[in-house]
């Protein structure tokens, strides 16, 4: 019976990362200037990157978190996603940030701005650390992006596979080796 071990591979360093989000950060706290901003934060995997993020912004900010499901292959087609946990405040005259690990088909944010948008924010924009374009299935306007990125599954800065790897500080991509035979 062969295993499958995986290596990660480095893609966007630590100190690359770091960067990025500091530049990202000075251009959310220039365009809500004046202004508090509220950044929802998508568990699990939003929620190193929205740390990171909300210690870096200059203007004031607060702070709420939902979990939302992955779909799985059945309901894929019809694009449902379900609410694990909801926020805790209401959005009405708020200015909302929503703020994801990653954009892929665009299906889970293009269902849940549509939700939050019924909640009467005063406005409500997407921040994402990574987005993968090639993959969109749901048309979904991104405002803040980090990282654009290939076609590629990664993992780290809050990303996962299987539950492993959120606490890497880089992104790396994931790739799988055969491994050795096993004889007992
Ligand atoms: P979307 O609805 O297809 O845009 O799904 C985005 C979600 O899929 C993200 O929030 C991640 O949880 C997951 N995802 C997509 N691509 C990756 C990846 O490369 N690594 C880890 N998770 C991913
Ligand atoms: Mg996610």
């Amino acid at each position: 019976m062969s295993n499958q071990k995986e290596t990660i591979k480095v893609l966007l360093s630590e100190q690359e990362v770091d960067q990025r989000i500091r530049e990202v950060a000075e251009k959310i706290s220039a365009d809500y200037a004046g202004k508090s901003v509220h950044l929802i934060c998508i568990l699990k995997g939003g929620a190193f990157f929205t740390v990171e993020l909300a210690k870096r912004l200059t203007v004031p900010v607060s702070l709420d978190f939902m979990s939302v499901s992955s779909y799985g292959s059945d309901t894929k087609s019809s694009g449902i996603v379900r609410i694990i946990k909801d926020l805790d405040e209401p959005l009405q005259g708020k200015d909302v940030l929503i703020v994801e690990d990653i954009i892929d088909s665009g299906r889970t944010l293009y269902y849940l701005i549509d939700v939050l948008k019924k909640r009467e924010p005063n406005s409500i924009r997407l921040c994402t650390l990574l987005d993968k374009p090639s993959r969109r299935v749901k048309d979904v306007k991104v405002d803040y992006t980090c990282f654009d990125i290939p076609d590629r599954f990664v993992v780290g800065y809050g990303l996962d596979y299987d539950q492993k790897y959120r606490n890497l500080p880089f992104i790396g991509v994931v790739e799988f080796e055969e491994g050795q035979e096993e004889t007992d």
